[in-house]
């Protein structure tokens, strides 16, 4: 106690003397004023020879210039921090809520630097100061309080530095934006409990980390839920939107043909039946679609079954199929979605736009390959032969689109529908109120009674005729005859067999057509030869 009145009393015994002058102006302004008195050198040494202790002793070499500054501003600190009495003591730095003049104290480097060894509390707490801890502070080695609460003090706190102030009992750093302390288990922070660092940023903030943890057990699986049902809505109504890793192909869902087809806009709809609704309707990818809506209720066992049908007929693939790109099945509705043909079907092509023999043939050509497809790899589909089912393809190439599975019908029933096609392709419409008219084979038997005689009457008048064509139309017809012919008199045709005739009669006349004429003449009488 002694060794520190003394000092105290070296010291303001300067600044008493040096008081009225000073403290009548603003710190600032007598720094700038003021000049140290002509024995401020001797007084500085006689402080110095009875107390070697004070800070500025031990600087070397001494400047008495920033040795004078000090004391000014040390005088007017002391006053501002309201010390009982500066003249006889200065125990604190007393800042607390004066954000207008602590930043200035703070700033004169050289005052910590010479930091009184009478001060034992600094408290600079609530005064908004900003930026990196500060550390000059920390020159005042032998404090025993320090409060730096209420600031918005930011980066790292020097936690080193405090090792040096053995005194220091009370440390606030609460309420600052430091950094967080990568050496939390330091001596430092055994030496003081938690309520010096409240909110200082230095600690990692124990609500803020149940925060997190809260965050983490309660958020991350609401996210997982939200994101699985996200997925689980968008595999329901729109797997068209999920990566193709995730769709089920041939699945098609009410929401994706509402909105392939505009909302099952009227300007879509394309065609309508009892029950059917056939739209027109463009996929997410810009494919153009042709979707069959059937709206009726249906029984347990025949919706399996039609996924069953579905299931299969997606699997056909030939260039006489129709592409049947899947199929919807809901409760409200059920649908087939196909590729889209822009053609017409064979009849409506045959009554309107009259083709040539040759194109005949060709139809009757693809409808054969397809029947053979079928035959050979899926025996158990079964399809519609009507010219008015068979679609056509932009290149003319004829494509079967009707299927029905678990068909019964035998092979020879598929044969007799053959006929039936061929001859409705190749002989004129009986016209209407006509005796034969009413039925199919009323149709066949008219055939059969002009064939072979009179078959200019029966072939197509539309059909370009010459010689070699009524020739060919001959065999052609009597094929369709033999294959309508149910009354077992004839051996039974084989698809196989048919395929061939057809294809060479067909071939032939790509013959014919071919570019060099000399060779042609001689292959057509071969070509010839072989229909017989
Ligand atoms: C102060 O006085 C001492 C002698 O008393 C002298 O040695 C020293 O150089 C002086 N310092 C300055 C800065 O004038
Ligand atoms: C201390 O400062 C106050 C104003 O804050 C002033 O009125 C007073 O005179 C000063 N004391 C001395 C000793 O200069
Ligand atoms: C901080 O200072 C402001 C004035 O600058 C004052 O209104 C407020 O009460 C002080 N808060 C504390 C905790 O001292
Ligand atoms: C003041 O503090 C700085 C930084 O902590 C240090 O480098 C310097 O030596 C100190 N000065 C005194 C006189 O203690
Ligand atoms: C923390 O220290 C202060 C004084 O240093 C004391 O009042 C307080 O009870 C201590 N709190 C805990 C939790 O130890
Ligand atoms: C530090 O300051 C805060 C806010 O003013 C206070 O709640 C806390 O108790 C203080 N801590 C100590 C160790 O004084």
């Amino acid at each position: 106690m002694a060794s520190i009145s003394a000092s105290t009393l070296l010291f303001f015994s300067l600044v008493f003397s040096l008081s009225p002058v000073i403290l009548s102006a603003s710190v600032v302004e007598d720094l700038t004023k003021l000049q140290p008195p002509p024995d401020f050198n001797s007084t500085i040494m006689t402080n110095c020879f009875n107390n070697p202790s004070l800070r500025y002793c031990n600087s070397s070499p001494m400047d008495l210039m920033e040795i004078f500054r000090f004391t000014i501003v040390a005088s007017h600190l002391c006053n501002e921090s309201k010390n009982p009495n500066c003249a006889d003591s200065f125990p604190k730095i007393d800042l607390r809520s004066r954000p207008k003049v602590a930043p200035l104290y703070l700033s004169f480097s050289f005052f910590w630097k010479y930091c009184p060894l009478t001060i034992l509390l600094i408290d600079l707490s609530n005064n908004s100061l900003k930026g990196s801890f500060p550390i000059e502070v920390l020159n005042c080695t032998q404090i025993q309080a320090l409060d730096l609460s209420h600031n918005k003090l930011s980066g790292d706190v020097p936690v080193q530095s405090f090792s040096s102030l053995t005194n220091l009992i009370v440390l606030n750093l609460s309420y600052n934006h430091f950094s967080e302390s990568k050496m939390s288990d330091t001596e430092f922070f055994k030496r003081f409990n938690a309520s010096s660092f409240l909110h200082s940023g230095l600690l990692p903030d124990r609500k803020k980390f149940s925060m997190k943890v809260v965050l983490l057990l309660v958020c991350f699986p609401i996210l997982v839920i939200v994101t699985v049902g996200c997925f689980g809505c968008l595999c329901l109504r729109r797997p068209d939107f999920l990566p193709r890793m995730f769709r089920r192909k041939n699945k098609f869902t009410p929401p994706m043909l509402k909105a392939a087809t505009g909302g099952f806009s009227r300007k879509n709809l394309v065609g309508k039946s009892e029950g059917v609704d056939i739209y027109k309707g463009v996929l997410r990818d810009g494919t153009e679609v042709r979707i069959e809506i059937y709206w009726d209720d249906m029984s347990r066992e025949s919706r399996r079954r039609f996924i069953e049908e579905c299931k299969v007929v997606t699997q056909l693939c030939h260039k006489n199929m129709v592409q049947v790109l899947g199929w919807c099945n809901s409760r409200r509705m059920r649908a087939i979605v196909t590729e889209w043909m822009d053609g017409k079907n064979v009849e409506i092509w045959i009554s309107e736009s009259a083709p040539p023999w040759k194109q005949r043939l060709k139809i009757l050509m693809g409808v054969v390959n397809g029947m053979c497809y079928l035959q050979e790899e899926w025996p158990e589909v079964g399809y519609d032969l009507r010219t008015s089912s068979v679609l056509l393809s932009d290149e003319l190439e004829p494509l079967i689109s009707r299927f029905k599975l678990g068909d019964q019908s035998s092979s020879s029933r598929k044969i007799y529908e053959f006929g039936l096609f061929l001859l409705e392709i190749l002989v004129n419409k009986i016209p209407s109120g006509h005796e034969f008219q009413s039925s199919e084979h009323g149709f066949i038997d008219h055939v059969r009674m002009h064939y072979p005689r009179n078959l200019r009457k029966v072939i197509d008048e539309k059909i370009k005729m010459t010689e070699r064509i009524f020739d060919q139309a001959e065999k052609v017809i009597g094929l369709g005859l033999m294959c309508t012919d149910q009354s077992g008199s004839h051996h039974h045709l084989q698809l196989g067999q048919i395929s061939n005739i057809i294809t060479r009669a067909y071939e032939s006349w790509d013959v014919l057509d071919s570019p060099v004429q000399n060779r042609s003449y001689v292959d057509k009488g071969k070509g010839h030869k072989h229909t017989q």
